[in-house]
């Protein structure tokens, strides 16, 4: 670990000639202090420092690592056991000098810094450096060369993402194996979940196991389980030091899709299988996210409910009635890796988000490049707000074949979602182990 974190400060120094404080942030208390909510330090933190630290700070300078926290409060042994001594961190991280908190409003002379998400380690981040946090100057700077050295995985964060991704296909699998007796959304998160639990780890985002899968973000487990229902699972896993997958899989609860199900599927399926086999270093991410729109065009007008010629349908942005967000991210410390820098991660300098109806929700607008990880997901969703709405009916009144539409209202939501690492002649799926075809699928449920 030494050894990484070193050559990551030695790269950082390379692009970024000031010092640079990075704060770990600290937990929050539910009511009284120690019923906190669980801890997660801040993934720049984590990206230079190595292990999840609270109330911590680390100076880079030049490749010099310092490290400021307190040692442990001897009376809190009672409830915590024995923990860390701050000169037992510094050896285990490779810093070459180690301080008391108190000591950092000496080390602030002209340092960068990135502001975390906790409020109050916020607010101790602007008294230190005494000035409201913005992505400006100073801050501008640092952002983008922390942007350079994360948009390209080392081997030890791959390492740590590969272990991430197979945790995550388990509980995939564990799901799917799960549902012919589930009676409930919420037993299938608890077969998921555990899988992740079991293997130390913690979920990297609120998992999202719904048969409504047209609400994009549905957080809730009470619906009950219907045999007709198609589950759609948005799952996935982070490591003890961060690093994060992101898997989508969409399963009928008996074991068999309908027809009409499995014809959607299989467009969403396509669209996923495309974008996939194009992607390489230098391919621009934009035209995956545009030809995923139009082979999902070009399947939904040959089921019949869409009428047009796709590319003239993917201009008008018809495809974004059924699939109206983007086709990835970043994926990295973070599930939608870096967003916390707004959109300068995931697009190059120079662009900015697209407000047509296909495009606005576009996360990432960068080419490929060997080390990214990215998530290739897209979907099918009847959603009621945009389906519903008066005005977008009205302006694809001649594109949409609602009686045919209506045929399909089996399916609400469908979504298929792989974690795909670039690499420098092409691709590795990292989630390749779980199955997407509805056949094998289906196996799975049944077996
Ligand atoms: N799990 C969040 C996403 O897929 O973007
Ligand atoms: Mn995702
Ligand atoms: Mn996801």
């Amino acid at each position: 670990m030494k050894q990484i974190l070193k050559q990551r400060r030695l790269s950082l120094a390379e692009l970024c000639q000031t010092p640079v404080i990075l704060w770990s942030g600290g937990a929050i208390s539910r009511n009284f202090p120690a019923n906190r909510y669980p801890f997660r330090a801040s993934s720049h933190f984590l990206y230079f420092a190595g292990i999840p630290l609270e109330n911590a700070a680390i100076k880079l300078d030049q490749g010099k690592l310092e490290l400021f926290i307190d040692d442990p409060d001897p009376s809190l042994t009672l409830w915590h056991g024995e923990t860390p001594l701050r000169a037992e961190i510094a050896d285990k991280i490779g810093a070459d000098a180690a301080y008391p908190l108190s000591e950092l409003a000496h080390h602030t002379k002209d340092a960068a810094t990135i502001p975390v998400q906790d409020p109050n380690t916020y607010k101790q981040q602007c008294q230190h450096l005494n000035r409201f946090l913005t992505f400006e100057g100073i801050e501008l700077d640092l952002a983008q060369a922390i942007i350079t050295l994360r948009l390209a995985h080392d081997a030890a964060a791959l390492e740590e993402l590969k272990k991430s991704a197979s945790v995550a296909v388990l509980a995939h699998l564990a799901g799917m194996k799960a549902s012919r007796n589930a009676k409930t959304e919420a037993e299938i998160r608890a077969a998921m979940e555990s899988v992740i639990i079991a293997h130390d780890m913690t979920c990297a985002y609120n998992s999202i196991v719904t048969v409504h899968g047209e609400i994009l973000h549905n957080e809730q487990y009470d619906h009950f389980l219907e045999s007709g229902d198609l589950l759609l699972a948005d799952v996935g896993a982070e490591t003890y030091l961060g690093w994060a997958s992101d898997i989508t899989r969409t399963w009928p609860i008996s074991g068999q899709f309908s027809p009409t199900q499995r014809d959607i599927y299989d467009v969403v399926l396509a669209a996923h299988d495309a974008c996939i086999a194009k992607m390489c270093p230098g391919v621009e991410y934009r035209e995956i996210h545009l030809l995923a729109a139009r082979v999902m065009a070009e399947g939904l007008v040959s089921l019949g409910i869409l009428q047009g010629d796709p590319d003239s349908l993917v201009e008008m942005d018809a495809h974004a009635l059924f699939f109206p967000h983007g086709i990835g991210h970043l994926l990295g410390l973070d599930v939608h890796d870096m967003e916390d820098l707004g959109d300068l991660a995931g697009y190059e300098n120079g662009r900015i988000r697209s407000n047509r109806f296909g495009l606005g929700y576009l996360r990432l607008d960068r080419p490929l490049r060997s080390q990214m990880l990215v998530t290739i997901e897209p979907g099918f969703y009847q959603v009621s707000a945009i389906l519903g709405n008066p005005d977008i009916r009205t302006k694809y009144r001649s594109v949409v074949n609602w009686d045919k539409l209506s045929q399909f209202e089996d399916v609400r939501g469908i979504r298929i979602e792989d974690d795909v690492l670039i690499t420098d002649n092409g691709i590795e799926v990292l989630t390749a182990a779980l199955p997407t075809q509805a056949d094998h699928i289906e196996e799975i449920i049944r077996d």
